[in-house]
């Protein structure tokens, strides 16, 4: 893959088993560096289902019935595994709790650059940065269990961010947050929005101003 990032969704349908129609009928979406995206639709419209088609958790761990293709660039999302595609394309979960899966927030901040082999003093700016923007910085080496939850979601953000994607996909990154932290989740994205593309699941308001469309599921 080059560096000039462009996810691009053609015809896409998708269903789950217990589904007699299509949840998603027909949705083609194109995109680039530089967007922030927000999918809006009433509960149960479709949008974590969206999101978890783009980065291929649907079909290859959830599995639904999908017809259409999603391209990043010319690579087609079905063609690598998850592996491949997380440091390209990743998601943070509406439920925080299904994401996190260290005991301290330091912890679950390194391992995804870790992985990806990245220096020791790139991570440690990586997360001296995001967790400062978040204002979590004092939360480092707390336990995740004892986290509030709304902290688990600053911190599920801050994951993302330290792996840093190119494409960033935010399923409800404003549930549970005071408005003070959904303000500091804005400006987070806003200082990473000209190198990425964000689309933002959520059913409120909050990011309207900062964002450049909005696609709303029925
Ligand atoms: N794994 C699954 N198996 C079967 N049905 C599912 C599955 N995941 C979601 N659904 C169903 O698909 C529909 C869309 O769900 P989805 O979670 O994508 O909606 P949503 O727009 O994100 O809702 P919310 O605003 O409540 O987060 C719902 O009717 C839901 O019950
Ligand atoms: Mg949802």
């Amino acid at each position: 893959m080059n560096d000039d990032y462009l996810l691009k969704t053609s015809h896409l349908f998708c269903k789950f088993p217990s589904q007699k129609e299509w949840l998603l009928k027909d949705v083609s979406i194109d995109t680039k560096v530089g967007e922030i995206i927000l999918i809006k639709g009433v509960n149960g419209s479709g949008k974590t289902t969206l999101l978890s088609l783009l980065c291929g958790i649907i079909p290859k761990e959830i599995k639904a019935e999908v017809r259409g293709k999603i391209h990043i660039n010319d690579v087609e999302i079905s063609d690598l595994t998850l592996a491949q595609s997380s440091p390209f394309i990743s998601m943070t979960f509406q439920e925080p709790d299904y994401q996190l899966s260290f005991p301290k927030v330091i912890y679950e901040l390194a391992f995804g650059p870790e992985n990806l082999k990245i220096s020791r003093h790139e991570i440690e700016d990586r997360i001296k940065y995001v967790t400062e923007l978040l204002k979590i910085d004092h939360l480092l080496y707390n336990d995740i269990a004892t986290l509030s939850y709304g902290q688990k979601k600053l911190v599920c953000i801050a994951s993302i961010m330290t792996l840093s994607p190119k494409i960033l996909l935010l399923d409800e990154p404003d549930d549970g947050l005071s408005f003070a932290s959904v303000e500091q989740v804005k400006k987070c994205i806003l200082a990473y929005r000209n190198e990425k593309l964000f689309i933002i699941a959520t059913t409120k308001s909050y990011f309207d101003d900062i964002a450049d469309r909005k696609i709303t599921l029925s």
